[in-house]
């Protein structure tokens, strides 16, 4: 085949593929259409790399080394395939972070095997200094940053890693992010004849982008992980986009856009629902110290029989899910007692906060796969208007979504995070296991609140037992 026939096939298959990850992004946007989504945009991203091991040529020849390419693939189909599919829901958050430091890693390693590579004609035109070598050089320095901050993130999410708080890193990661810049500076005004020459440089450069990673991503912590992980999957698109620039491939250039545009605006809206600028974040100045206010009082508990009595003769309830209605897997259960109560009378609704879980949209996630529907939830600025009118506001498993110690308490970590105001409503139940802690590691004064009485079990045997009671009522 002639190569313009070829690259004409190609390119139409890159557009049809760029169409299929609007279309894709666009569709996960709801929950009734999440799963299709990702089905377009997985279809079109399949495409995309058959077409380029079909059609792709350079200097007239196809692709070499389709047999390593091909068993690459297997074993990377193998292994995520087996990853996905044993993986707990609770734990997704971890694995989104896992593979999100993959991409990064993979788009500095675009930029590693590149960078002595670097047509010779090209520094002999224009030296260093041109957009080619600026691309090579974000995109190692952004994938790499992604890359290691992303490994630290999922060792935090997974109980592995603790926080750094030490102040004065904010001062080290500054001066960490200027000897990169400078590194960009004094490769692209180097005068050489071949950026071989160049490569101890490039090596000292990824080794300090890895400490930066690492060192910007330790102090952040609590309540503030959502906002780090969006902010780094919209480094790991940036980076893409950077090997898209390169290659002139502009299947990889709109994927890594669209990923670096959606994990933006992901990030500004969570430093939003957070209360948090981007800065205040990223540079580790956020609520108190670890040391907040000491929670006392006393901590009153309801039985089965009692709180069943309390819903079934509500008027309106709102149930808050949390991290432990994931843990326990009682979304089904939950939306069960939800239909049981409606068919009473009852008006029930859900206070979905933004970081609930462990993963943005975790709650609406786990309440669509037990058909709620998505009318029932709302959002936690608006339900907070309706607590007053609130007859049971009824926790499952949630924990730092409803500490009050955010507007009450300065030296509280999550001190300035919106919450559900729990306190409105006229009574309140909080079902989970104990007085363990929420993510953030802190206490929670709402427990011992005069309004609050504790259901304590694992969340899906004590709405099991709620559902039967009131079923006997
Ligand atoms: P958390 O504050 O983490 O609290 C969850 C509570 O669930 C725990 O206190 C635990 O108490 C209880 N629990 C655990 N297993 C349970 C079970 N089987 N049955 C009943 N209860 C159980 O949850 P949250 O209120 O949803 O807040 C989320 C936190 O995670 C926030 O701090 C947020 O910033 C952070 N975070 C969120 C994300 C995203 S994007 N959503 C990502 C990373 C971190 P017991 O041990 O006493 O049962």
């Amino acid at each position: 085949m002639s190569q313009t026939y070829t690259s004409g096939i190609l390119e139409i298959t890159y557009i049809i593929s760029s169409v299929t990850f609007i279309f894709g992004l666009k569709m996960l946007s709801h929950p009734d259409t999440a799963r299709r989504g990702n089905i377009v945009a997985a279809t079109g991203m399949a495409l995309a790399i058959l077409a380029t091991l079909l059609f792709h040529q350079k200097d007239g020849k196809p692709i070499g080394n389709i047999g390593w390419i091909l068993s690459a693939m297997a074993l990377g189909t193998v292994i995520g395939w087996i990853i996905a599919r044993r993986v707990k829901m609770t734990a997704m958050p971890q694995l989104v972070s896992f593979f999100n430091g993959m991409g990064g890693a993979a788009a500095a390693l675009i930029s590693m095997m590149e960078f002595p590579h670097i047509d010779p004609e090209l520094i002999a035109r224009s030296g260093m200094a041109n957009g080619y070598v600026l691309a090579i050089l974000l995109g190692l320095m952004i994938g790499t940053i992604s890359w290691a901050g992303s490994m630290i993130a999922f060792g935090k999410l997974d109980g592995r890693i603790k926080d750094l708080r030490i102040k004065e890193l904010r001062y080290v990661n500054i001066f960490l992010l200027i000897v990169l810049l400078g590194f960009i500076v004094f490769i692209m005004t180097r005068r050489v004849s071949t950026s071989t020459e160049l490569m101890p440089f490039l090596y000292i450069m990824f080794g300090v982008a890895v400490i930066y990673g690492v060192l910007f991503v330790m102090p952040i912590g609590g309540a503030d992980m959502p906002v780090v992980i969006s902010l780094l999957n919209s480094f790991t698109g940036v980076a893409a986009a950077m090997g898209g620039f390169l290659y002139n491939n502009q299947v990889m250039l709109t994927g890594g856009i669209l990923v670096g545009s959606a994990g933006t605006i992901l990030t500004v809206l969570m430093c939003r629902a957070m209360n948090r600028s981007l800065f205040n974040v990223i540079a580790g100045v956020f609520g108190g110290s670890a040391g907040a206010s000491v929670t006392t009082g006393v901590v009153k508990e309801i039985n089965l029989a009692d709180a069943a009595i309390l819903l079934n003769y509500s008027r309106k309830v709102v149930i808050v899910p949390g991290y432990g209605l994931a843990v326990a897997q009682a979304q089904h259960i939950c939306h069960e007692l939800d239909k049981l109560l409606e068919e009473r009378g009852v008006e029930v609704k859900y206070a979905i906060h933004p970081v609930a879980g462990r993963m943005p949209g975790h709650m609406n996630v786990l309440l669509a796969e037990a058909d709620v529907p998505y009318d029932k939830l709302i959002e936690s600025d608006e339900i907070n208007q309706d607590l007053p009118n609130t007859d049971v506001l009824v926790v499952v498993g949630a924990n730092d979504v409803v500490n009050p110690a955010a507007e009450d308490d300065p030296s509280s970590p999550i001190y300035g995070m919106p919450i559900v105001r729990a306190r409105e409503a006229k009574n309140i139940i909080v079902m989970k296991r104990g007085m363990g802690k929420g993510y953030a590691a802190i206490e929670n004064p709402l427990f011992y609140h005069d309004k609050t009485r504790m259901l304590f079990g694992d969340a899906k045997k004590t709405l099991q037992s709620l559902v039967e009671e009131i079923k006997n009522l």
